[in-house]
């Protein structure tokens, strides 16, 4: 049997997809490509907009097209916020909720699909409360294509921002157990893997029997072989003082992905986001001072609700006095059953929000631009990935700047010294890319 996985969203989903990789082949499958027509397809979905919903159900009804007998199993956010809109997709045979994802190839090894033969209704399930426990979680340790396995540590959040899905979909904040990812991680390592990114929804919540996030990291830091920690997107007000002590300095890649999503405060304060803008900038510019070479990326929301001129205004004012590296701009998008759909709030023409974004992706242009001129010249260490195009190599710094240099040697995984010599830009879309030379 085969099976293909298709992934939306976030890090997150991707660690989990990895994961259950891991399950169905201790189960016996094979895994393959998921461009391949596979036995089974396991569409692992995304609820953070109306548009990424959309994907899913797009890549549901094509995947069902091309090869109609295709066991197909839905889980993800997707999964657990809107089971009535799967159920209407003729031709789904399994939708798994929240806390059945990871169980998925049992339900499927021991359940009433084991031979895979379509079903005319979808097996379904689901629970609307969450579990609150604690996690371990079966290692991933199968996908070894991955240059930089993403390590779930932490799931749910208790933040309950008010335009945000994702208590909804995962639930409350919970942990996985320090000594399980310890075991992940060494057998990341352990099979050559240089760095690893640490994934959750809300990172510094993470706490295991008394030992948060910067006890992880500093457990993490004595495992051989492990050249890089890197962490993923964290809140502003959660990240723990010992980290910017020892960002850059030790495995603790010099990097933070520090969502602001807004620069006024009136929104800040709608959104129900924990800081002010006042607060963010004294914050980041605590860490521009600790962490030599830090490198900043941030979330922005275009168009939250009440979002007028001058609330953009202050957005921008503040973004182009702080030192960030890249944004990722996301225009807003209306959540069924979240707080902000009670407010009562002047929504933002989508015209006007195609605009303002168009402002904030020039700016986060010049940035990106800015920061890796900045490089040209210095020698950088870079991590090179497992796909190269015709003697091309891509690979990641430290403070996730894109690196690519020509070599007739294989430099997959490598961990090598690169000289910086200039940046070729992005065409049609794509990022900016450094250039260099090997030593
Ligand atoms: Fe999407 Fe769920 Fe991640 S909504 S962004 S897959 S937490």
């Amino acid at each position: 049997m085969t099976v293909a996985f298709h992934t939306f969203g976030c890090r997150l989903n991707q660690s989990e997809s990895d994961a259950l990789g891991s399950g169905f082949t201790a189960a016996g499958y094979t895994i393959v490509n998921a461009e391949i027509p596979a036995d089974l397809c396991v569409i692992n979905t995304c609820s953070v907009t109306a548009s990424a919903e959309a994907d899913c159900r797009r890549l549901i009804r094509k995947i069902l097209r091309k090869k109609p007998d295709t066991f197909l199993a839905v889980t993800g956010c997707y999964a657990q916020v809107d089971v009535a809109a799967l159920r209407k997709i003729p031709g789904i045979d399994l939708i798994a909720g929240a806390n059945h994802k990871m169980l998925l190839p049992s339900l499927i090894q021991h359940g009433a699909s084991k031979n895979l033969a379509k079903l005319s209704e979808p097996l379904v399930f689901h629970s609307p409360k969450i579990s609150k426990e604690d996690f371990t979680m079966p290692v991933a340790t199968v996908f070894n294509h991955q240059t930089r396995p993403n390590i779930k540590i932490q799931d749910g959040c208790d933040f309950f921002c008010s335009f945000c899905i994702i208590p909804y979909t995962r639930g409350r904040e919970r942990s996985r157990k320090f000594d399980d990812i310890l075991l992940e991680a060494n057998l990341w390592a352990a099979q050559g893997h240089k760095e690893i990114v640490l994934t959750g929804v809300n990172l510094g919540a993470y706490a295991d029997r008394g030992q948060g996030l910067a006890d992880l990291i500093k457990a993490l830091e004595s495992i051989e072989g492990l050249a890089r920690i890197r962490i993923s997107s964290i809140e502003p007000t959660t990240v723990p003082s010992q980290l910017l002590d020892c960002m850059g300095k030790t495995k603790l890649c010099p990097h933070l992905h520090l969502p602001l999503q807004s620069g006024s405060n009136a929104i800040l304060s709608n959104m129900g986001r924990r800081y002010t803008q006042e607060a963010y900038s004294a914050f980041v510019n605590e860490a521009m001072n600790k962490v030599p070479n830090l490198s900043l990326g941030t979330d922005v929301m275009v168009g939250f609700p009440g979002e007028g001129e001058a609330e953009f205004s202050e957005t921008v004012s503040l973004i182009e006095s702080l030192p960030f590296s890249y944004l990722h701009v996301f225009p807003f998008s209306e959540r069924k059953g979240t707080r902000l759909t009670r407010m009562g709030l002047q929504h933002v023409p989508l015209s006007t929000i195609r605009k303002r974004s168009q402002v904030l992706h020039d700016l986060s242009k010049k940035k990106r631009d800015a920061f890796y001129n900045a490089s040209i010249g210095k020698w950088l260490d870079v991590l090179f990935e497992n796909n190269s195009e015709a003697g091309f190599y891509a690979g990641y710094t430290s403070q996730f700047i894109r690196v690519g240099v020509s070599s007739t040697n294989n430099l997959s995984g490598q961990l090598l010294s690169v000289l910086i010599t200039g940046v070729a830009a992005g065409s049609q879309g794509t990022l900016p890319m450094a250039v260099g030379v090997l030593s």
